[in-house]
């Protein structure tokens, strides 16, 4: 059957993958494989941008293989692939970089946030980050790019250099890639606050097991109006119970929404009930993950084999922006 176009995606491998990476993205990646053409990318040279030493990079880089792999990527429709083993992307963050004005850079709110998380370490490649995204996204001829909310600057960032490369140059030769998000487009952390994410540490990695699950999910901020059990709690600013909208069987949603308000369920019944449903609904994520992790050079060959077919789509593209550019 014809695909309806192409599918990109990149994750940082920062290590296992959590909820929110889960919720927020690899659901549509997965999903987008029966339609589309999808190309999956583990994200390494962005990672060099926040690391203090390379040490893990192997080791995590490996584990989000596993996670994807386990949450349904299939290799033999997709590509996976790490971005560092198609260095055409480095040129062409290149040649992208000379129409991007630098007060756009400055300007993005994510690079902000970075400087006053790591003002000791703000790097050149932190500012070329989205950049080096747009080069990632439209070396692959790329129409649709699932991502999280927090993804969405990038997005925009990258439509608006690709009509500036285009217009500069007088070519088509690059794509406007269309943003697509997951019904959940931002998971908050077990704080009830804040993003979920590994830097904040309050994160609930997929890999878990069903115990450090149940004690994770233990930690989670619940209504911080409803100091005691007695008290009537309100499901609508629970980030609990939007996680058992996601997980729980309706019946036992429609009973946490009317119990809670009336102090008939107390927190930790509420929050055991959550851990027991994320953990059956991730039990043949977690088989399969561990039968990846016994065969360590199967994935290797997998990211091998990825790494090939991208470079093929990335030499073609980076000829007819090279022809577009009148290079030499
Ligand atoms: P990264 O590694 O931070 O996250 C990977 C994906 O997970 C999503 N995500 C979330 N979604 C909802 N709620 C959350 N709490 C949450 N945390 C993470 C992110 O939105 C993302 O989709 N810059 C990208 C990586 C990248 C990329 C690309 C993505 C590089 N090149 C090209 C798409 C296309 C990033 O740092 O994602």
């Amino acid at each position: 059957m014809a695909k309806k176009g192409r599918v990109f995606s990149g994750a940082r491998p920062t290590g296992r993958q959590h909820l929110g990476n889960y919720l927020g993205a690899i659901q549509n990646y997965v999903e987008l494989q029966t339609d589309y053409d999808c190309v999956y990318c583990i994200v390494d040279v962005h990672a060099l941008t926040t690391v203090e030493t390379t040490q893990e990079l192997r080791q995590n880089t490996f584990e989000m293989a596993l996670d994807w792999l386990a949450a349904g990527i299939r290799p033999e429709d997709s590509i996976l692939f790490v971005q560092s083993h198609v260095p055409e992307v480095m040129e062409l963050h290149t040649y992208l970089s000379m129409v991007t004005p630098l007060g756009k850079l400055t300007d993005l709110p994510t690079f902000k946030e970075k400087v006053r998380q790591q003002p000791d370490n703000v790097n050149y490649g932190l500012l070329g980050y989205p950049v080096l995204m747009t080069a990632d996204i439209v070396l692959y001829k790329t129409d649709i790019v699932p991502v999280g909310i927090d993804q969405a600057p990038h997005i925009e960032f990258a439509r608006e250099t690709v009509r500036s490369f285009n217009y500069r140059f007088n070519t088509k030769a690059l794509i406007e890639p269309q943003v697509k998000h997951t019904e959940v487009k931002k998971v908050l952390g077990i704080d009830g606050k804040e993003k979920m994410s590994k830097s904040l540490n309050n994160h609930i990695e997929l890999a878990l097991t069903p115990e450090e699950t149940v004690k994770r999910v233990r930690e989670m901020v619940t209504d911080p109006a409803r100091q005691r059990k007695s008290d009537p709690g309100n499901p609508d600013v629970c980030n609990v119970f939007t996680m058992h909208k996601i997980f729980s069987p309706q019946e036992e949603v429609d009973m946490i929404n009317v119990e809670c308000r009336k102090a008939g369920i107390g927190c930790v019944d509420c929050k055991l009930r959550f851990a027991a449903n994320l953990n059956k609904h991730l039990e043949p994520f977690r088989a399969k993950r561990a039968a990846f992790e016994a065969k360590p050079s199967e994935v290797q060959n997998i990211l091998d084999h990825g790494g090939k077919r991208a470079r093929a789509i990335a030499q073609a593209t980076m000829a007819e922006v090279r022809e577009a550019m009148k290079l030499p």
